[in-house]
């Protein structure tokens, strides 16, 4: 008898952030060599890993993704000199202000990967995808619509007490 369960299981999306110089061209040498990784990772090219915006990772989460990689030159071999030093401090800083938001941890990454390493970009995808399924959706979106709920509940207390205090 076929089984006509389709439901289809949960994946996680995430969003990768990869320097031109190094880690996108370390993915395409993977994909060159068929060097498998998990699929559900959407890979955007940047010059620097020193361009990406802590902006860039906080909208990423807004729009739905489960978790955020970020990968760059090793340490010393940036073409921009000192962009990936640049990235780690802002990383440092992104990490604990996410996690104070309640992001866990692992839904942020950054790895150093050069051109030649594409079997580095296996492993580390497939351990982030594995780490994020097991921590589940994030759901920011959703939480977003509450928190909107939430606001307008506290903007109209605000509101009413200041009519009384002002009565
Ligand atoms: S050029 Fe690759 S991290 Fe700066």
């Amino acid at each position: 008898m076929p089984n006509h369960n389709t439901e289809k299981q949960w994946t996680p999306k995430i969003v990768a952030f990869f320097c031109n110089w190094c880690t996108y061209t370390a993915a395409d040498l993977a994909g060159v060599s068929r060097i498998k990784h998990a699929p559900n990772i959407r890979v955007i090219r940047v010059m620097c890993s020193g361009r990406v915006d802590p902006q860039f990772l906080l909208d990423a989460f807004a729009k739905g993704a489960d978790g955020v990689l970020i990968g760059g030159c090793h340490p010393g071999d940036c073409h921009y000199i000192e962009g990936n030093y640049k990235c780690l401090r802002r990383f440092q800083l992104l990490q604990k202000m996410t996690t104070d938001m309640g992001i866990e941890p692992d839904r942020l990454r950054l790895e150093w990967i050069s051109a030649s390493e594409g079997d580095k970009v296996r492993v580390v995808v497939n351990d982030m995808v594995s780490k994020v399924t097991k921590l589940g959706p994030l759901g920011l979106p959703d939480k977003f619509k509450s928190w909107d709920e939430e606001m307008k509940i506290f903007e109209h207390s605000i509101e009413e007490k200041e009519v009384f205090e002002h009565v």
